[in-house]
């Protein structure tokens, strides 16, 4: 039953005119679906070991908290070196930066290492924009910095 209200629903927004700000937000539950394009290689997974998203695709890095974590960072899996060099650079990962990613990973990361040798070792891209957005508004609630915001409690 749920999986075919989000097809209604999916179906529903694409065909919907999408205004401006909608499109800057990203839509999450849209995102969730347009997740499928991403399962067969990531998978979401909390520190309790738990699949919140996709299944077991594990040809690129676990995207659990991925909004708010530096570019490259998951320990144990084997990056390549251009996307450890912009996080190291101090490139970390919000809904704006991650939805340009996933419209051509390469040439984003040319773009902020500024060189045009660098090269993303993953070999997809999202073709629409609006997907990209709806993506990275997805992955953004599994993100507790996204959630909560600026505020600490740590006092
Ligand atoms: C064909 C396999 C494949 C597919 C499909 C794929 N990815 Fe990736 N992804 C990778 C690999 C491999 C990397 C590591 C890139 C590198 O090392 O340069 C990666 C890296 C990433 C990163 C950077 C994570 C970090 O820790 O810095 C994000 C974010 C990401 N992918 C999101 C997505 C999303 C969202 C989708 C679906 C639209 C997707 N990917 C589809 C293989 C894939």
């Amino acid at each position: 039953m749920k999986s075919v209200f989000y097809s209604i629903a999916a179906a529903g927004l694409l065909a919907m005119p999408v205004t401006a700000a909608e499109h800057a937000m990203g839509d999450a539950s849209a995102g969730e679906d347009a997740f499928s394009q991403c399962s067969a290689c990531h998978v979401v997974v909390n520190d309790e070991g738990e699949t919140l998203a996709g299944r077991n695709g594990r040809q690129g890095p676990n995207l659990y908290g991925v909004i708010g974590r530096q570019a490259g960072s998951v320990e144990d899996f084997r990056y390549g070196d251009s996307i450890v060099e912009a996080g190291e650079n101090g490139l970390v990962w919000d809904q704006e930066s991650l939805a340009a990613y996933l419209l051509d990973p390469t040439g984003y990361l040319r773009e902020v290492l500024d060189d045009d040798r660098a090269r993303g070792k993953m070999s997809y891209r999202v073709r629409s924009e609006e997907d990209a957005a709806n993506l990275a508004a997805f992955l953004a609630t599994f993100s507790e910095a996204e959630e909560e915001g600026e505020a600490s409690s740590d006092s």
